[in-house]
């Protein structure tokens, strides 16, 4: 029976684009590693979804003006469009929102539960009169307890990088409406994971994982306590008996593994999750790690199922843009509509590969990339493939006897590919992909030595040798560039999917001599010197920001909304809120109060007798202590915003 694997690539936030950085780190080596996997003949089962709950997601949500519902709908495709395109093997893509991820969830909690691992606790918590909900950190922001900078954020502040608590801010307020905060009591439940301190410490024994994944872990082990397992909040999935409340995502999204397997087969899931032969290996960013190899590993030894805790995590490092974090609000990023316009996923991937982050930051850059391509792919690989072919001239030869340099090659080549298939076992895809690059280049030296092209050679020998190579070429590539792999192979003449071959097998197969080959294809276009340099040249320019669609609502959904000039009679600045002003708005028959959040764009006095747009039956809020009557309309961009003119009907007037 072959081994099972089961391998996971940690489920991306669906609340924004992913980027090459994230490729490179989580993704793309679980996608090689699962391919390895298979050609070894290995029953592998790869998972990987969406994470569509917790506060990452609904504060990106409240930025976008939009529910956490569309939002993720459209991320979850977004993301999953990006995996597509770049080949990924993902034998499927779940979401943390799918329906059995619920009964899933609150299964995993019952069983802590009834093991008195679960215990409740009140504490004060950051809570929004105005918004009347509590605030989870990420929507706080407030003055540094430890430096004093006045716009610290709620967990860490970005000016003296002290971390602290939310409630240790002081003068804590909202992120998105500046309105106060004050303390209140909330109950919540915690799940004790020090009491499994000495389980884990028993387990994390003797783990041959990096260096850093073990010593993260010791280090957290070692501090074990309780931790609250949920949230104020409707965006989640729901803790039972606890309405208000949902899980923390750190809680459910592990466990969104789970679901995913579960609903890739409702039944086969079993066979990997509960099989203590199964080999689980959960590909991660250097940030989840104390997530996967402490926090989940606890949970799955608290249920009464016997859960596979991970056997091998995998925890890549990050990939920088240009020596810099990718940032798609400073335009630090690389448009992928373009970038696929250009370029091809296996491009992309063998320049990920090669630089994947497995022991340090790495980077991505556009010279290297072209060198990649340039240099690698075209000068070594493919300039190989294409010479050897087109000196065949469509068929393959009869080998002669083999002289000392064909079998001192043909040695080099075995050795390679034992190497290649060494690293791939172990995690080395950068290593892996230079053996690829020394093969092909291994190839291209024994073809110069032997020069088959001479007068009077013959070059019969020298092409069945390479011809040789070449097979082993696809296969080594296979894994890391698996369109071109799949390319070279029926240039080789084999009709079958590679990917879909047994690694020893292929390494077996003989290509008959006398066998008439397809006529070769070139397999990668150079890369020009311009195209680079334009590329680079849009660096830090910010791309305009997609106008995303709203729902759609009817004439009477507008209709509800009472919009009216208003005529502003006095302006002043809020105290501690430098975005807001308090006006005074006459109505033509009553006079209103509204905090507006428009005084970075405009002065008080600038505003006195002008015209806004009033919505006149918004339900009062209090906003800084002001009770803020309605709310004035105007436009914003990430360049600013600016006020709507009306000039001459009187307040009052009804717009529509
Ligand atoms: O860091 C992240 O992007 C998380 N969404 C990873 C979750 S991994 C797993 F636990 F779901
Ligand atoms: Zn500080």
């Amino acid at each position: 029976m072959a081994q099972k694997v089961l391998i996971t690539s940690a489920l991306p936030y669906a609340n924004g684009p992913l980027h090459f950085g994230h490729i490179a780190g989580a993704y793309l080596p679980g996608d090689c590693y699962a391919r390895f996997q298979r050609l070894m003949g290995r029953q592998v089962l790869y998972i990987c979804g969406s994470d569509e709950y917790g506060v990452a997601i609904t504060l990106s949500a409240d930025l976008a003006k939009r529910s956490p519902k569309q939002h993720v709908d459209e991320f979850h495709a977004v993301n999953k469009a990006l995996f597509d395109r770049l080949h990924f093997s993902f034998d499927h893509y779940g979401r943390t929102t799918c329906p059995g991820h619920v009964q899933m969830t609150q299964s995993f909690f019952a069983a802590l539960e009834k093991k008195g691992l679960i215990e409740e606790k009140t504490e004060d918590h950051l809570y929004s009169e105005a918004e009347k909900r509590f605030l989870a950190d990420r929507y706080v922001v407030g003055t540094c307890p430890k430096c004093g900078f006045q716009e610290a954020r709620g967990d860490e502040c970005q000016r003296c990088a002290s971390s602290y608590e939310a409630t240790d801010l002081k003068n804590p307020r909202s992120k998105l409406t500046g309105s106060p905060l004050t303390l209140k009591p909330s109950l919540h439940l915690y799940l004790r994971f020090d009491r499994f301190k000495e389980q884990l410490q028993e387990w994390l024994k003797g783990k041959q994982w990096k260096e850093n994944v073990v010593r993260f872990a010791e280090s957290y082990v070692n501090d074990l306590r309780p931790r609250a397992i949920t949230r104020d909040s409707d965006w989640g999935v729901p803790v039972p008996g606890y309405p208000g409340k949902v899980f923390y995502v750190w809680f459910d999204a592990p466990i969104g593994y789970i679901s995913a397997t579960q609903e890739w087969n409702s039944e086969k899931w079993k066979d990997y999750w509960l099989d203590p032969k199964t080999k689980l290996v959960q590909f991660i960013g250097k940030d989840n790690i104390p997530f996967h190899a402490v926090f989940f590993p606890a949970m799955l030894m608290g249920q009464d199922l016997p859960y596979k805790l991970p056997d091998e995590i995998p925890a890549n490092e990050f990939l920088l843009l240009e020596g810099k974090q990718f940032s798609k609000s400073d335009g630090w990023t690389i448009d992928l509509a373009d970038f696929f316009q250009r370029y091809t996923p296996d491009q992309a991937r063998y320049a990920l590969a090669a630089n994947a982050p497995e022991t340090a930051d790495a980077e991505f850059s556009w010279k290297d990339f072209q060198m990649r391509c340039n240099a690698e792919l075209l000068g070594k690989l493919g300039n190989f493939v294409n010479r050897v072919l087109v000196l065949m001239k469509g068929t393959v030869p009869h080998a002669g006897p083999l002289t000392e340099i064909d079998q001192q090659f043909l040695q080099k080549t075995d050795l390679l590919m034992t190497e290649g298939a060494a690293q791939f076992e172990t995690f080395h895809l950068r290593k892996a992909s230079q053996t690829l690059m020394e093969l092909a280049q291994a190839g291209n030296g024994y073809f110069d030595a032997k020069k088959p092209w001479g007068k009077g050679a013959d070059p019969s020998t020298t092409i069945s040798c390479c011809i040789e190579c070449i097979k082993n070429l696809a296969l080594l590539a296979s894994p890391i560039i698996p369109e071109t792999a799949q390319k070279i192979w029926e240039m080789l003449g084999f009709t079958t999917q590679l990917a879909s071959e047994h690694w020893d097998a292929v390494r077996k197969k003989q290509i008959p001599p006398g066998k008439v080959l397809p006529p070769p294809q070139l397999l990668f276009r150079k890369i020009e010197d311009t195209e680079i340099e334009e590329q680079i040249s849009k660096l830090g320019k910010k791309m305009a920001t997609p106008v995303t669609q709203p729902s759609q609502i009817t004439f009477a959904d507008f209709g509800k909304v009472d919009l009216r000039v208003a005529v502003v009679l006095e302006a002043e600045k809020v105290p501690k809120a430098k975005k807001l002003l308090k006006l005074t708005l006459d109505l033509g028959t009553e006079k209103r109060t509204v905090v507006s959040g428009i005084a970075l764009a405009y002065e008080p006095e600038q505003l006195i007798g002008r015209k806004v747009i009033l919505v006149a039956n918004l339900l009062p809020a209090t906003i800084m202590g002001i009770e803020s009557q309605g709310m004035i309309l105007a436009a914003s961009h990430e360049t600013g915003l600016e006020l709507p003119r009306i000039d001459h009907l009187p307040a009052g007037s009804k717009v529509s």
